[in-house]
């Protein structure tokens, strides 16, 4: 089986979850199952070593997960950027729509250097809310954006569109 039909096949839909009308794409089997992580760690290492980055950036919670194991497999730094008020030293914030509400996230203003390349990782893209505010922390400290990788895209949403409209990058996804 191919590693989008062995993905798909692995996540579970929850009905209404967080909030009636929404579909949730419940990764948590992905998690628990070594192979397939050992599939996908391998996939995300050989879409990017090809290209320059210095760094990987990755929002809380979900995308810890997923943006440290690229970061390992790039050996490249891993830099976190958190839901408000826990990160400890000076932060730069910012606000967003998320597809059942809205957050706030923050990044280390020293976190990244001018000039670097950074690729933002997630486990899904849906409104874009999220990746979008990770962006613009990134180029806030006068950092690029190499580009956004995602586990999933929920495709019926604008978040692909929005991602390549500001940032000038194709958005990759492995379903
Ligand atoms: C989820 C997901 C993405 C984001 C995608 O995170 O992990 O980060 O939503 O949605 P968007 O494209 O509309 O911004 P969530 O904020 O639910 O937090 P979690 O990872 O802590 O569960
Ligand atoms: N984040 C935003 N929308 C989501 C969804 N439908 N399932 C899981 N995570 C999400």
């Amino acid at each position: 089986m191919q590693l989008s039909e062995k993905i798909k096949h692995a996540i579970r839909d929850v009905q209404d979850y967080p909030k009636p009308g929404i579909v949730f794409k419940d990764i948590t089997p992905v998690l628990a199952d070594p192979s397939l992580m050992h599939e996908i760690a391998r996939q995300l290492k050989n879409d990017f070593q090809s290209q320059k980055i210095d760094a990987i950036a990755a929002v809380e919670a979900r995308g810890f997960i997923f943006g440290s194991i690229l970061a390992h497999e790039l050996n490249c730094r891993f830099i976190p950027i958190r839901k408000a008020g826990k990160l400890p030293y000076k932060v730069r914030r910012r606000e967003y729509d998320l597809e059942y509400g809205t957050a706030c996230i923050e990044m280390h203003e020293d976190a990244i250097q001018p000039g670097w390349q950074v690729l933002v990782q997630d486990d899904l893209l849906a409104t874009g809310g999220t990746a979008s505010a990770a962006g613009e922390l990134i180029e806030s400290v006068g950092a690029k954006v190499a580009g956004f990788s995602f586990i999933i895209n929920l495709s019926f949403l604008p978040g692909y569109k929005k991602l390549q409209e500001r940032f000038g990058v194709n958005p990759q996804y492995l379903i």
